[in-house]
This record gives C-alpha cells, structure tokens and sequence, in this order.
C-alpha cells in the first residue's frame, strides 16, 4: 500500500519523507492557501523532494480551463498529476488528459458511481473523501469498500488506483488497507499517529532503565 502525505507544507514532506514511508504528495487549493507563495514554485520544489506522484488541483470549472492548466502543471515536472475534480467538466478533461498521455486525480468523490465514471474517463487516481462523509454521520469507509470490490470485477479498470482521501486518523488507514485502497493520502500528524503506542514508549523506558541498572553494576 502507498502512502502520500497530504500537505503543501515543504518541512512536513521533508520529515515524512526521511522516515522512509512516503510516496507522494497530494495538495489541494486550501493546502496550498495554508503556505502561500507561488503555487508554481512549490510545486516544483515538492516535485525535486520526491520522485512520487505531486497532485496539483486546477481551479477551472470548464474542460477547457482545466485543460489549460493542468497543461501548464504537466510541464513543471514529470511526476504531476493534475487534480481534477468530478463533474461532467472534470470527466471530459479526465478524458482529454489521458490522450495526451498526463496524469490525472479525480477528487472530491463522495459515491463508487463517482469513482466509477472517474475510472472509465480515464483517471490514474480517484479520491474519495473518507472524513467528509463521515463528518456528515455517514459512512466514508462504504465508498472504498464498494470501489475495491467494483475494481475486482473489472480489469478495464487497471489502469487507475483508489486513493483514500480525508483521512482523519490512523484507524481510517487501517481500514483502508483492509478494504484494498491502493493509496492513502493523510497528513503528517496521522503519519507520525500511526508510530505510536503506550506500550511501545513503556517498553523503551523499560529497556533503559534495566540497561542502566546494568551498567551500574545492579
Ligand atoms: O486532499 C484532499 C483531502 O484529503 C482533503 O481532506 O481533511 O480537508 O477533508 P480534508
């Protein structure tokens, strides 16, 4: 399973790229407004940090806008994936990037007949956003869990991954893998969430004490 960090922020991808775990980025236009400047130029620099996929959202309601600039993001650096997100618009550009060959994210999926259509324009990733249903009493974890199985049935759908997205807490990445999501996107306080346990830090206190103990002779 990959994880990507879901973040603009170039210190968080710094820290969870040295821990050896992440392999990709995703952000989105609220990510990005977090850390200012020019998107562009964040971009590239996420893009020289990791050899992963870097989605980068366009801001256009019409294919042909969205065309525009998921163009222009393509050429920043190989590994782009241009973030569109699902409406018919979104579908047509999906469509017309797959034949120029570049990448896309289809985001802002609440339903498997979203994902679905995604899948079938032609998407690479699509996204789901697991929290947001959830924040709404419903159940994010249904929608991964009707696309994994949909995507056992159907090997025309090969060429695209689901993408667990709004991901809140460790146990939504635990769920996600047990459902068969490719990829879980989630931010960095998850990623360091998911290290932890009480009894690993008790363990560690122990081990050292005990080390002393015996060092001194005890
Ligand atoms: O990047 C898309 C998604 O992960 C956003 O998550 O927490 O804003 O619902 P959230």
């Amino acid at each position: 399973m990959k994880f990507f960090l879901d973040t603009a922020d170039i210190a968080e991808i710094k820290t969870g790229i040295a821990w050896g775990v992440v392999d990709g980025v995703t952000t989105n236009p609220s990510l990005y407004a977090k850390v200012g400047g020019s998107y562009e130029e964040l971009l590239k620099e996420i893009c020289g940090l990791t050899k992963g996929p870097v989605s980068a959202e366009v801001i256009a309601d019409d294919a042909d806008g969205m065309v525009a600039e998921g163009r222009a993001f393509a050429k920043i650096a190989s590994n782009i994936v241009v973030k569109v997100p699902m409406t018919t618009a979104g579908l047509e550009a999906i469509s017309r990037f797959k034949a120029e060959g570049i990448k896309t994210n289809c985001t802002l999926i609440f339903t498997a007949n979203q994902g679905l259509m995604a899948a079938k324009a032609g998407a690479s990733l699509i996204s789901p956003f697991v929290g947001r249903l959830d924040d709404i009493s419903e159940d994010g974890m249904t929608v991964i869990r009707e696309l994994a199985e949909i995507f056992q049935h159907y090997d025309d759908l090969d060429h695209c991954e689901i993408l667990a997205a709004s991901i809140r807490h460790p146990r939504h990445v635990t769920e996600s893998a047990l459902c068969g999501a490719h990829v879980a996107t989630m931010p960095l306080k998850v990623l360091e969430q998911m290290t932890k346990h009480p009894l690993t830090d008790k363990g560690i206190a122990q081990f050292k004490a005990d080390w002393s103990k015996a060092k001194g002779g005890k």
